[in-house]
């Protein structure tokens, strides 16, 4: 067997993996375009319009609504389906913090649903967690793994909450023949730079519903109608709106978007069905009926060996990380954690009105602290071929056999070590 690199052997592959490149000729086309035309403010120009006219029409909407980032995103569909305050929205705990500020900062209470072997939450517990403050459910579809749709709609219509789906990691990503973001009543996405399509930082904001879509569209507008006459900001909401020159990039990348998500689809199914029989090793799980675009490969290791194994497959010169969020991530977010929100108030989470009153600890989600405890995430986009994939397979391979080889030699070790001290006793 191979002496691993991080023990001092040749690593897999001597050259770097290849960066991503998401912009070419004509972003700089288009933002060129905008800049020549004197005017950058959305609303005032054409680009904006034309880039949520793309964005809908991808999805085959009615309705899109851009703004300035992911959060913005999950923030105006909050602010569209308008809890009461101290109402309550079940989410998921392995997510970015990005989820959970718009429904502090709408004054509702995020309730967590743990996961199942999908990393998604459990469909299971969130039905647990409704109550009768239950005012959405907002799914995060993690990595761009689907959740289990056909059970969190059941969930939503019985109850009759609010379906919203974070699809910030899960671009043009189909359920059942369906995209992601459509299902449910709103869907959201960020377009960071790390995302399938990308201005940089942005969100946008879509729905089918034409009952929702005027308060969509004004929530992210300070609620401003922009008609004639005196002016009128019809309810209290922020201003998110997005400039011409992200909806300029925003154009051109939505012509991209559904090769990026092919490719990526494809390059993460070919390293999971190279890395099959590795020791240790379960790759990305796939929800059924699911195409899963591997925003990020998540891999389980060996119980224990998260950190181990990533340093090995590092050496290796494959991008990885152990971990992902670390924690669950209301114990990584000061404002759930210690209630650090408004002023010394904890409001919303104060529990007085009738909220409820939660204590956001260790221990609260253990499926979630176990699946990040054996989490390797391994970076894969559509810049790298089928080779790199095979390469990056036969690293995980190699590191896989490689720690099983000195988990063998410490058990045997152990074992002899034992047998001395017996003997000793005989
Ligand atoms: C699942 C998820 N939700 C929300 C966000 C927030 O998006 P943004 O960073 O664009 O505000 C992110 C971004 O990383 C994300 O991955």
């Amino acid at each position: 067997m191979d002496k691993l690199a991080i023990d001092g052997g040749t690593p897999c592959r001597t050259e770097p993996f290849p960066s991503r490149t998401p912009f070419g000729d004509e972003e700089v086309e288009l933002v060129t375009q905008a800049i020549r035309s004197q005017n950058l403010f959305g609303p005032g120009g054409t680009m904006l319009a034309e880039f949520e006219e793309r964005f809908a029409a991808l999805y085959e909407v009615k309705h899109a609504v851009a703004s300035t980032s992911g959060t913005a995103a999950i923030h105006v569909a909050i602010g569209t389906v308008n809890p009461e305050p101290r109402d309550e929205i079940i989410t998921a705990p392995i997510t970015d913090g990005g989820t959970i500020v718009p429904i502090l900062c709408q004054n509702a209470i995020p309730v967590f649903a743990d996961v199942d072997d999908s990393y998604n939450m459990d469909p299971d517990d969130v039905e647990a967690k409704i109550t009768p403050r239950t005012k959405a459910i907002l799914v995060v579809h993690l990595f761009g793994n689907p959740c289990d749709m056909d059970r969190m709609v059941d969930i939503a219509r019985r109850y009759n909450v609010a379906l919203i789906e974070d699809s910030s990691q899960a671009h043009m990503t189909e359920y059942k023949g369906r995209l992601l973001g459509t299902i449910g009543d709103l869907g959201c996405f960020s377009l960071q730079q790390s995302k399938h399509m990308t201005t940089g930082d942005g969100g946008v904001t879509i729905t089918n519903n034409d009952a929702l879509a005027p308060r969509m569209r004004l929530f992210g507008d300070k609620g401003y109608t922009r008609e004639p006459g005196p002016r009128m900001y019809e309810f209290l909401a922020p201003n998110y709106r997005m400039t011409e020159l992200q909806a300029a990039v925003g154009i051109a990348q939505t012509k991209k978007v559904a090769a990026v998500v092919r490719k990526r689809n494809e390059l993460g199914d070919l390293l999971t069905a190279s890395i099959q029989g590795a020791p240790g090793i379960e790759p990305a799980p796939v929800t059924d009926g699911g195409k899963h675009t591997y925003w990020l490969y998540a891999l389980r290791g060996a119980a224990g060996t998260a950190d181990e194994f990533a340093a090995a497959l590092s050496a290796e010169v494959v991008p990885c990380g152990a971990h992902y969020i670390g924690r669950p991530i209301f114990l990584c977010m000061g404002a759930l954690a210690d209630k650090v929100t408004f002023g010394s108030s904890q409001h919303p989470l104060d529990g007085c009105h009738g909220g409820r009153l939660i204590d956001y600890k260790k221990g609260m989600c253990p499926r979630t602290e176990k699946a990040l405890q054996r989490m390797v995430t391994v970076s894969i986009h559509e810049n790298m071929t089928r080779e790199d994939i095979l390469d990056m397979a036969e690293a995980i391979r190699k590191v896989a056999e490689g720690l099983e080889a000195k988990r063998d030699k410490k058990g045997s070790d152990q074992q002899s070590n034992s047998e001395v001290v017996r003997n000793n006793i005989c």
